[in-house]
């Protein structure tokens, strides 16, 4: 089987590779590098010890597209690629939309030139909004506040109202909790431009001295200790999912929906405490006011991909801390420079 990465050389894409890669899977991987490094698909190489074919480029961009497939034997895409900060998405809305859009079309379009019908999407839990209830399952009513969540969402209806006329595709909407932690071999992890927007690479910053101090946007929320709960899941255990979704490639045509999560939700200051205590370091924290958009609660039903995908999440919080210091006391300058 070969596979198509849009976006492979990313975080999750980087993770996902070595799983398929574990699996005898062919990987080419498109990725135009505006938020990753080609040194990540270089290190995958040596973790698997396997080749990836790499191809610098934008997935918007069609006869690039079409150079892929025309090469052949492309059996499925799993779309990655995509802008994925929700704040900076209120402040360039156009271009989220340009990129995140103009990308799942142009490459459904090139697929259907090509015969090319297994499709895999990642989609986000940011497409539930605030959530009436916990957990989450897959038939909640779907909404959402920023730029960025628009373009899942969106998105997600473009390959619904796709599928209705195409049946003969298969297509798989994965909806991520929230991803984080690295490889365990410290090669491979998070690596994001300027200040982090999410809670464990930011308290990783912290640790390694590139931040002062962690801000926790408010401690005054409808939870235990009043401070936000997510529903974290390691890398290596979201990228397990890609591989376990390929089953429903197999079997025929589909639209199939999965929750990736764990099912159960950590507050911020159980997250902090955890990586504290594994690390045996101190993080250095103040609480903030709310942030705006940020709501109380969320996490995951897992309970349909761990029945019709025979997946579940293994690793807790404190693999997840490990993990991610490790990743980050390893790369302190992500890798831009190693120690
Ligand atoms: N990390 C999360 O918290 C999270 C949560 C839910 C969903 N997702 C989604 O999962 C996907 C992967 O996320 P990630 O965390 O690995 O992000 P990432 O930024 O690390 O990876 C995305 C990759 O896509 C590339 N890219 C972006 N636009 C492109 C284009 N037009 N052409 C070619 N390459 C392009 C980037 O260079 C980057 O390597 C994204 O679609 C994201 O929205 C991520």
């Amino acid at each position: 089987m070969k596979l198509l990465l849009t976006g492979g050389a990313g975080y999750i894409g980087s993770h996902t590779c070595i799983e398929l890669l574990n699996l005898d899977i062919d990987v080419v991987v498109i990725d135009n590098l505006s938020n990753s490094s080609y040194h990540s698909l270089e290190r995958v190489q040596s973790i698997t010890d396997k080749n990836i074919t790499f191809i610098e480029g934008d997935v918007r961009d069609k006869e690039l597209l079409r150079s892929i497939f025309r090469q052949g034997d492309i059996d499925g895409v799993i779309h990655f690629a995509g802008l994925k900060a929700v704040g900076e998405s209120n402040e360039i809305p156009l271009q989220y939309y340009d990129n995140n859009l103009n990308s799942t079309i142009t490459l459904l379009q090139i697929m259907e030139e090509y015969d090319c019908r297994n499709f895999i999407f990642s989609s986000s839990a940011t497409v539930y909004g605030n959530p009436e209830k916990l957990p989450i399952t897959e038939d909640f009513p779907l909404s959402v506040t920023n730029p960025y969540g628009r373009t899942k969402l969106m998105n997600e209806d473009i390959l619904r109202d796709f599928y209705k006329v195409k049946n003969n595709w298969n297509i798989v909407l994965l909806r991520y909790f929230n991803p984080v932690g690295a490889h365990p071999s410290g090669l491979i992890g998070e690596d994001p431009n300027g200040i982090p927007n999410n809670l464990l690479p930011y308290i990783t910053q912290v640790a390694v001295g590139k931040l002062g101090k962690l801000n926790i946007f408010g401690d005054d929320y409808d939870t235990p200790d009043g401070t936000g709960i997510r529903d974290y899941i390691h890398v290596v255990d979201l990228a397990k999912g890609h591989a376990a979704a390929l089953q429903k490639l197999k079997i025929g045509s589909g639209l199939n929906i999965f929750n990736l999560g764990t099912g159960r939700g950590y507050s911020v200051l159980e997250m902090v405490d955890t990586f504290s205590k594994v690390n045996n370091l101190k993080i250095d924290y103040q609480i903030v006011s709310r942030r705006e958009g940020d709501i109380a609660s969320c996490y995951a039903d897992p309970s349909k991909a761990n029945k019709e995908l025979n997946w579940k999440a293994i690793y807790g919080l404190e693999d997840i801390c490990r993990d991610a210091w490790n990743w980050q006391s390893n790369n302190p300058n992500g890798y831009k420079k190693t120690r």
